[in-house]
C-alpha cells in the first residue's frame, strides 16, 4: 500500500523551472511538493547556462533570491562579436536601455534550494519511477518510490518542470501534442577553468575553422565553447587541443588574453530547437526544457523557463485567489508566443555564427554578408540587442 499525501501543485524537477514556481507559489501561499530523480549534490553541481535576461533578474528579485546575484553576478552593459579576428561590441546598454548579468545556472539553483529548505516546503531528492496518472480529471496524482517506500501524491495540478528527457511529456498521449524540431550537424564543445576571462565582455566569434564563445562565471572563472561535430569524442580533445583551437578562433586579437589552465568540467553537448504544444494537456502544465529546446547561441535555455515560470505562477495564483482561471487556460499560448520568438533569434543567431555551409560557396559569401551587416548597421544591431536582453514577458 502506497503511502499517501496531498498538496496543490505537484512539480516534477528540481531544476530553475520547478525551483522557481514552488517558490513563487509559496509567496502566494500555496503549497507544493517536488520530487527530484537526481540528488541534491548532482543538481547542484550540474554545469549549464551562465546569461540571466533583464527579466529573469526581476522575476529572481520577485522570488526574493536575488541578494547574492546582485553581490556577485557580472552585470554587462554590452557583447561582443567576432569576424575574422576583428572584434565588434554590441552596446546593449545604449540600445535597449537594459543589461544582462553573468550568474551560473548552478548558482540559482543552490540559491533556490537554500529558499525552499529554509522554510518553504518539501524536495524529496532521488524520488524514482516517477508517475503521473488522471491528468485528464480534476484529481490527478503522481506516484513515486523513495527510500524504497511507495508514496502516491494526490495534486489540484501537475508542473511538469522534468526537462528534455523527463516523463512528464512523454505521458502525454502522442495525439495530443503536437513537437517541431530541428538539429544541427555539430555541437560545442565546452571548457570551464579557474583562470581569469579573457575579455571583461562575452565574445561570440565566427572563424572559418568554426564558432568559438569567450564566456566566464566569475572575475576568476572562465567557459569556453568552441564548435565541434556533434560525434566527436572527448577523449579527441586534450586540453592543450583545445586551448589551441580556441585561441586560433577567437584571432590574433583576443589570443594573447586567454589564459589556459586545468579543466574543472568539459563536455560535448549536441544542438537542438525543440517546441511541443500544447504546453498543457488538462491539469499537467509543461515548462521550461520539458516543453522546449533552444541551441545554446542566444543563451536563451534558461530565461525561456524563468518566462513560462511568470505566465504558470501568475495563472496558478490567479486560480487559487480569485477563483478564476482564465490565465491557465491561457497559458499555453501566452508562454509558447514568446518561446516561438527566442527559438528564432536562437536559430538564427545559430546559423549566422556557425560554419554550416562549404568553404567558397555562394552561401558562406551571403552569411559573412549578414554579419558584415549587423556589424554596420545601428538598425540591425537593435534588433540582436533587444532580443540578446530578452524580450518582455
Ligand atoms: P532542467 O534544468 O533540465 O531541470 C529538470 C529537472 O528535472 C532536473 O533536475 C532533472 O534531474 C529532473 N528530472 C528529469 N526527469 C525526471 C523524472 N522522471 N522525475 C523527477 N525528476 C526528473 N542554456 C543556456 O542558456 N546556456 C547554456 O550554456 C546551456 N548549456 C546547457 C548544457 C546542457 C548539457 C543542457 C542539458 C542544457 C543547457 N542549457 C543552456 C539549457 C538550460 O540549462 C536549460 O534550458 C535549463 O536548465 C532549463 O531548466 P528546466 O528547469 O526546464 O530543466
Ligand atoms: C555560458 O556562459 O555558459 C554561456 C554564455 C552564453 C551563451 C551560452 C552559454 O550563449
Amino acid at each position: 500500500m502506497a503511502r499517501q499525501q496531498r498538496t496543490q501543485v505537484g512539480i516534477i524537477g528540481a531544476g530553475p523551472a520547478g525551483l522557481l514556481l514552488a517558490r513563487l507559489l509559496k509567496l502566494n501561499g500555496i503549497d507544493s511538493v517536488i520530487l527530484e530523480a537526481r540528488s541534491r549534490i548532482y543538481v547542484e553541481a550540474r554545469i549549464r547556462a551562465g546569461v540571466l535576461e533583464h527579466g529573469t533578474v526581476k522575476l529572481l528579485e520577485e522570488a526574493g533570491v536575488a541578494e547574492r546575484l546582485h553581490r556577485e553576478g557580472l552585470v554587462h552593459e554590452g557583447v561582443e562579436l567576432g569576424l575574422d579576428g576583428g572584434r565588434f561590441r554590441i552596446d546593449l546598454a545604449g540600445l535597449t536601455d537594459k543589461t544582462i548579468t553573468v550568474y551560473g545556472q548552478s548558482e540559482v539553483v543552490q540559491d533556490l534550494i537554500a529558499a525552499r529548505l529554509a522554510g518553504d516546503g518539501p524536495i524529496v531528492w532521488e524520488a524514482a519511477d516517477v508517475a503521473l496518472h488522471d491528468c485528464e480529471t480534476d484529481r490527478p496524482r503522481l506516484t513515486y518510490r523513495a527510500d524504497g517506500v511507495d508514496h502516491e501524491l494526490a495534486c489540484d495540478f501537475i508542473a511538469g518542470c522534468d526537462g528534455f528527457r523527463g516523463v512528464s511529456r512523454s505521458s502525454v498521449p502522442a495525439s495530443r501534442l503536437r513537437s517541431y524540431e530541428q538539429d544541427y550537424p555539430f555541437g560545442w564543445l565546452g571548457i570551464l577553468a579557474d583562470v581569469p576571462p579573457c575579455s571583461e565582455e562575452l565574445i561570440y566569434a565566427s572563424h572559418p575553422r568554426g564558432f568559438a564563445l569567450a564566456s566566464m562565471r566569475s572575475p576568476t572563472r572562465s567557459r569556453y565553447y568552441i564548435q565541434c561535430g556533434r560525434d566527436e569524442a572527448l577523449e579527441d580533445w586534450p586540453d592543450d587541443r583545445l586551448w589551441d583551437e580556441l585561441k586560433r578562433r577567437l584571432g590574433p586579437d583576443v589570443a594573447p588574453h586567454v589564459t589556459t589552465g586545468p579543466a574543472l568540467e568539459k563536455s560535448i553537448t549536441g544542438l537542438h530547437s525543440f517546441v511541443c504544444l500544447p504546453m498543457r494537456h488538462g491539469r499537467l502544465f509543461l515548462a521550461g526544457d520539458s516543453a522546449h529546446i533552444v541551441p545554446p547561441t542566444g543563451a536563451k535555455g534558461l530565461n525561456l523557463a524563468a518566462s513560462d515560470i511568470h505566465y504558470l505562477s501568475q495563472a496558478l495564483v490567479s486560480h487559487y485567489a480569485r477563483n478564476d482561471s482564465t490565465l491557465l487556460g491561457a497559458y499555453s499560448d501566452q508562454a509558447s508566443a514568446r518561446v516561438w520568438k527566442a527559438e528564432r533569434f536562437s536559430w538564427w543567431l545559430t546559423l549566422l555564427m556557425h560554419k554550416v555551409h562549404p568553404e567558397g560557396s555562394f552561401a558562406e559569401q551571403m552569411q559573412r554578408a549578414e554579419i558584415a551587416y549587423l556589424l554596420s548597421s545601428p538598425a540591425g544591431q537593435t534588433v540582436f540587442a533587444e532580443n540578446y536582453v530578452g524580450l518582455p514577458f
